[in-house]
This record gives C-alpha cells, structure tokens and sequence, in this order.
C-alpha cells in the first residue's frame, strides 16, 4: 500500500434549507462583517443572490457582489475579483454558485491575499499564505469544489486550463442544500452529474487512490448513478436531487484525496481550447479511457461496474467492465450528452495540439495506466469516430 495523508479541510453542513440558515453559520468562521459575495448572473437571476443580500444585512453583515465568473471561469475574472475583494476588505467570501464559481472564489481569495496572477500558484502547494476564509454554497451536483483544495482556472492567453492544488484554498464550510438544485435545468443536471460520476471513477481508479478515497468514491457511485437519470427525467424528483447532491460531495473528498486522471486530461484540453462545458466533455471521453485504462485495474473497473448495480458476480471481470463501457456510453447518449463530433467547433486539427495539452496535465502521471502524447492521439481520434452519442 502507498503511504497517504488525509486531511478533511471543510466543516459540511448538509440540510434541505440551510441555505437559509447561511446568515446564522457567520461566526463560526469570521467576526469580521464584510462579506464577499462570488457568483454569475445566471444565480442572480434565479433569486438566490438577492436572499443572501436580504439576509446578510438583516444580520448587519455588508455583503459586496462580484458577479463576473463564466463557465471555465478566466483568469482575467479571478483577477478582476481578487482586486475589489482586496479593495473592499473583505473578511469572508461566500462562493454562491456551480464549480465555476467556487473555483474562481478559490483563485480571488488567494489574489485577496497574496496578489499577483492566478498563474503564479499553478501546481501543488504553491500557495504562500493563509487566504481569505470561504464558504462555498454549491447549487449544482456537482464539482464536489466545495470540498476540494483545487481551483481549475482558464489561461485566456495559452487557452489552456491551470489547476492550484493546495489546502489552504479549501473552504472552511460547504454548506450543502439541495433545494437550491431543484431548478437546475435538465442539460446541467446531466453534464455536473456526470462529471461527479466521472470524480469517483478516477479516484476509485487512478494511481493515487488510497483505501479511505475508495470507500468514499464507490458510496459516491452508489448515490450518483441510480438517480442521475432520475433527476434528469424528473426535476422534481427531491430524493433524486438531494442522492445527487450527497454523491457529488463525497465524490469531491474522494479525489481531493486521491486525484483525478486521464478522461480529466482530455476534458480539460478541450475546455481550454474550445470552452466545452466541462461535464459535457468529461462524458464524451469516459468510455474509451475505461477501455483504454481497463487491464491496468481490471478488477477495480469490474468492482464499478458491480457496485453501481451492472453487473454481478457471475460475469468474469473482464465481462464487468466491458458491461461498464457500454452502460457509460448508453448513461451519456440516455442524457442527451452530445458527441465528440457533432460540436461544430472541434477540428481533427487541433488534436495534436490537445494530445499535448492532455499530455501536459499534472493528472497525466495519476492515470490508472501510463499513457503517452501518442495515446491522447489516438484517443481523440477513437472517441471523434464514435457515434454511439447523439
Ligand atoms: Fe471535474
């Protein structure tokens, strides 16, 4: 066994309704009364902006919005955001939104506190300070970012994706309601699922997986996939979103602690080139690194395919995951996911470069097999054949 550590940064609170308790959690993690609120438009116009304002200054808090993060948040945002934080002095900083918002949240706290550029802390542990304390309010299932010590951050000038890892960008509170997914509309329910899913099958499966990370990240596959489609189907199905939601947040302490790999690699590549939202992107690659990774870890990959309920016992391991295979590409054309090569925007010319830029991820070394630029290559060109998607 690989020495490991294991440091759950987060206090969570998960409940129907906290959301509305936020005003009440404050002292436990500042004394301070300036609080700055991250978020994007599509959250303020929702209306969850405006309560949090509301019930912050009913509690003589003096919230600041900040509500310039997009999707595959910039660089250029995070920098924006880390000099009005550090102009208004802020002493808390409420990241209200999807993982793009709490990673952006992550990079203002750190450019609050030490300045600079979201590039100079790429990589591990090059976070110099304490930052900014954050609580994160996830409204998608999800990142799982508001328990992870990593931010994913867009280079607009590379237009390649940086990631910091370092636990001191973990939030102090995750406060986990599953209310605030009821409205999330059924696109983005199954592209932030299916990137929770992808979460647990990387930490269970990756290099860096260590016992604790794997009892975390199979209970995560067990609450995420029986009610993926379930949610998508039914928006309303409360039990659906709040098994969703659990799932993804044990899904981000799972690879937290353990990492992510290769189907990462590749969705990061071409969320960096062509701003591919990123579960939509994870999904398009997860099969085809299942079958590429499978021999490295057959029984792992057969242990997925049987805690999730696809196979059984009977069925040899290899015949388990070949059954997970075929279950990930039914689960994303079932979700409506769309395929590699029905996006207008992608060009077999630019797969060179992004077998480079798969090649060049610090998550590269994690994945269950070694894999080269080569690799990537012939991968890219394997998943942009398929047309198992819509
Ligand atoms: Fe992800």
């Amino acid at each position: 066994m690989n020495p490991f550590d294991f440091h759950l940064p987060t206090k969570i609170k998960i409940a129907v309704g906290s959301f509305n308790e936020t005003v009440n959690y404050m002292a436990e993690i500042t004394q301070g009364k300036k609080v700055f609120i991250v978020t994007d438009p599509g959250i303020e116009r929702i209306g969850f902006v405006n309560q949090l304002v509301d019930d912050l200054v009913k509690g003589d808090f003096s919230p600041y919005i900040f509500n310039k993060v997009q999707p595959n948040p910039r660089d250029i945002d995070c920098i924006q955001g880390g000099l009005e934080a550090k102009s208004f002095e802020a002493d808390v900083i409420i990241a209200l939104g999807g993982g793009s918002v709490i990673d952006a949240a992550k990079a203002i706290a750190i450019l609050q506190t030490s300045g600079g550029i979201p590039q100079d802390y790429a990589g591990r542990n090059n976070v110099p300070k304490d930052v900014t304390p954050i609580i994160a309010i996830p409204t998608t299932a999800g990142t799982g970012a508001e328990v992870t010590r990593s931010s994913v951050i867009t280079d607009t000038t590379k237009r390649i994706k940086l990631t910091i890892k370092d636990v001191k960008i973990a939030p102090t509170l995750a406060i986990i309601d599953p209310e605030l997914t009821y409205a999330l509309p059924a696109p983005l329910t199954a592209s932030t699922g299916m990137d929770a899913l992808v979460h647990a099958i990387e930490a269970y499966t990756c290099k860096l997986s260590n016992p604790i990370a794997d009892g975390l990240a199979l209970q995560a596959m067990k609450y995420i996939y029986p009610n993926l489609r379930r949610a998508f189907e039914n928006g309303h199905d409360k039990e659906a979103r709040e098994q969703l939601m659990i799932g993804s947040t044990i899904a981000g302490m799972a690879f937290s602690h353990a990492d992510v790999a290769s189907v990462h690699c590749m969705a990061e590549a071409i969320g960096g080139l062509y701003d591919t939202p990123h579960g939509i992107a994870n999904s398009m690659f997860l099969p085809y690194i299942i079958e590429f990774n499978a021999h490295s870890s057959i029984e792992k990959h057969a242990n997925i395919a049987r805690a999730i309920g696809i196979s059984t016992l009977v069925q040899s391991d290899e015949e388990a995951t070949m059954a997970l295979v075929d279950e990930m590409k039914k689960l994303a054309s079932d979700l409506s996911i769309p395929s590699f090569s029905s996006l207008p925007e992608v060009n077999p010319n630019d797969f060179d470069y992004l077998a480079e830029s798969s090649y060049q991820n610090g998550s590269t070394p994690s994945n269950a097999r070694e894999i080269s630029k080569n690799d990537y290559l012939q991968l890219f060109h394997k998943a942009y054949k398929s047309t198992v998607f819509r």
